[in-house]
Parts: structure tokens; C-alpha cells; sequence
């Protein structure tokens, strides 16, 4: 796929400059500022880089050693929708491996490339604490949920054909620049979409309530869910019984 060398322009390197002055170390900022590179040239660029270096006062090095440690910072070009499939050990006894197998069959692509037509970049990718979902493949880092090689092949064909997909869970899926601008601190008002957590994330505390059970300090909540004093520990309770509710209203939704 082709190269976008597209320097990075004015407006860029004003958000750049913004994210370093939101942290009191300007240095703390260099993983959404790395981010927001990827947003604009699709991969860590050597300018990049240097801008950054420049940018916080430190060296291209120092840059280049955060830039290459954690995988989600990439120095190759990906495509539209990088796919990741789980094949960690749930997911893969799962049918993860399977699944990777078939969509590097299907996609005519190995381990961390690109297809022809620059849409998809394929890569296995670690636990992503979904395993309640095995096996479980991310699109731009939204989950798609207890999949299988027939429908993973079948989101691959949706996602190159340019058809609305969404996650399993709710959101639209984004491009994979889009995302990153995303993760580099600019919102794009999707986060609520979809519900908070679904049923198989759910059975413990359900178990937990109906039996009276309680974490060591915490106070019985009862199968309802009675009021705290704790502001942290309510804030939680509302969320998940938001969960709750979507997922009976999904759950409606199906049935129906
Ligand atoms: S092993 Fe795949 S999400 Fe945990």
C-alpha cells in the first residue's frame, strides 16, 4: 500500500502542543501525542518522532524507545480497520487460532501486513480481558464478541466492501485513524454507545447478590442493590445497573 508521507501541518502540531501542556510533566503526554501522529500519517513517522522529541524537550531516542515498546504504536502503515485476533490461551482453545488461521488465508496476508487494497491490517493480539467473549476479535479496538471463522470472514468481506459495521457491543466501528485521534484525547461522542458491560460479564454479580456476598469491607447490597454512603462505591452500582437494564432491553429486543 502506499506511503502517506504527509508532513505534519500547522494544525497538527498546535494539538500536539496542547496535549503536552495537559500534564504537568509535559513528558506525560507522549503516548496521545504519539497517537495523534498515527492519526494524521497512519504510523509513527521519523518525523514524528523528531517533532515530538522537539515538542518535550527530550530526545528522538528516548521517543523512539516508547514508540517501539508498546505494540499499539505502529512504524509500518495500517490499513482502514486493523484487525487483531485474540490468541491468547481462552481464546484460543476458543477457536481463536483458527480464526487467525482462516483470515490470513482469506486475506491473502500474514502476521502484522496489510492487505493489497490497504483496508485491512491483520495481526494476533494478546488478552484483551474479554475472555467471558472468547473467542474475541477487535476492530480499531471494539470488541467483536464470541465470533467464529465463518463470521470473522464475514466481517473482514463488510468492513473492505465499505458497509456499515458494529461492534457485537453497540458502536459503529471507525476508521483506525479515527480511533486514534480518539486515543490522542479528542472525543468523537461514541463512547456511550452500545452497553457497559453484557450478561456473561454480569453472572457474578448476580451470583453474588442473590447469595448476600460482598467484597471483605463492603456492605451487603441485597439482590436489589440498596443504597451506600460510598460515593465511588454508588457511582458503580448506577453503572452497572445501567448495564443491566440495556442488557434486558436487548435481551427484549431479541426476543421480540
Ligand atoms: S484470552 Fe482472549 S480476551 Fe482473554
Amino acid at each position: 500500500m502506499p506511503v502517506d508521507d504527509r508532513t505534519l501541518d500547522d494544525a497538527t502540531l498546535e494539538e500536539l502542543r496542547e496535549i503536552a501542556a495537559r500534564y504537568p510533566e509535559p513528558r506525560s503526554g507522549l503516548l496521545p501525542m504519539l497517537h495523534l501522529v498515527q492519526s494524521v500519517q497512519g504510523r509513527v513517522t521519523s518525523e514524528g518522532i523528531e517533532v515530538c522529541a522537539d515538542i518535550l524537550g527530550i530526545t528522538a531516542a528516548e521517543v523512539s524507545g516508547v514508540a517501539t515498546f508498546y505494540t499499539m504504536y505502529k512504524r509500518r502503515p495500517v490499513g482502514d480497520y486493523h484487525v487483531g485476533v485474540c490468541t491468547n490461551t481462552l481464546c484460543a482453545v476458543m477457536g481463536g487460532d483458527v480464526i487467525f488461521e482462516r483470515l490470513k488465508e482469506h486475506l491473502d496476508v500474514g502476521n502484522d501486513e496489510t492487505t493489497t487494497d490497504g483496508r485491512i491490517t491483520l495481526e494476533h493480539v494478546e488478552c484483551n480481558a474479554a475472555c467471558d467473549y472468547a473467542p474475541v476479535v477487535m476492530v480499531n479496538w471494539e470488541f467483536m464478541d464470541n465470533m467464529t471463522p465463518q463470521s470473522a470472514t464475514d466481517l473482514v468481506d463488510d468492513l473492505r466492501e465499505g458497509k456499515e459495521v458494529r461492534s457485537t457491543r453497540g458502536p459503529r466501528i471507525a476508521t483506525w485513524r479515527e480511533v486514534e485521534r480518539v486515543l490522542a484525547g479528542f472525543p468523537d461522542d461514541l463512547a456511550d454507545e452500545g452497553p457497559a458491560a453484557g450478561p456473561a460479564s454480569l453472572v457474578g454479580l448476580g451470583i453474588a447478590r442473590e447469595r448476600g456476598w460482598t467484597a471483605p469491607g463492603g456492605e451487603a447490597s441485597g439482590p436489589t442493590g440498596s443504597p451506600t454512603d460510598s460515593p465511588g462505591e454508588s457511582a458503580e452500582l448506577a453503572d452497572t445497573s445501567r448495564a443491566e437494564s440495556e442488557t434486558k432491553q436487548e435481551e427484549g429486543h431479541q426476543d421480540g
